[in-house]
């Protein structure tokens, strides 16, 4: 029994130095940062703004069921996770003309977590 609790003790302790983010604290914040325009998941649709699944590795303005401005259509973007993080900081940085408008993060350890949330939702 103490075993056990010093084993879970542990899991926390060196659990996110394992990780590149957080995806549990990242969920969080894309809830409240994002999830206003977005939507991720199961069942997820475009609505303010496209929806995010699989983003990572995904050619910008791709998905059939939102309307991309021409900027974020043509842009020749691929979100690979450096690209993702720096549109996160700036987004008008990355595409310039993009409708998405968004203040930016410049926390590098939010923009982190965000990813290894947006990393939850890849195809496997
Ligand atoms: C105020 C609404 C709004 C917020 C908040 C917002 N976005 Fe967006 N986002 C948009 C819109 C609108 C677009 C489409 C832009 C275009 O077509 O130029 C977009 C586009 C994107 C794209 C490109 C998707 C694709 O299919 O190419 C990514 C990635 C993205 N947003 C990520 C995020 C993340 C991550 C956050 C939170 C940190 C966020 N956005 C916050 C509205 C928003």
């Amino acid at each position: 029994m103490k075993y056990a609790v010093f084993a879970l003790a542990l899991m926390f302790t060196t659990g996110p130095a394992f990780a590149a983010g957080d995806a549990e604290a990242g969920g969080k914040l894309f809830t409240k940062t994002c999830g206003g325009c977005h939507s991720i998941g199961e069942g997820a649709r475009g609505g303010f703004g496209p929806e995010l699944n699989g983003i990572i590795g995904r050619p910008a303005g791709t998905t059939t069921d939102y309307q991309y401005s021409d900027a974020m259509k043509n842009s020749g973007v691929v979100w690979t996770r450096d690209k993702l993080a720096a549109y996160i900081e700036a987004p008008k940085k990355v595409v310039s003309g993009t409708r998405m408008i968004f203040w930016g993060i410049s926390d590098q350890e939010k923009i982190e977590n965000i990813l290894a949330y947006l990393e939850t939702f890849q195809p496997k």
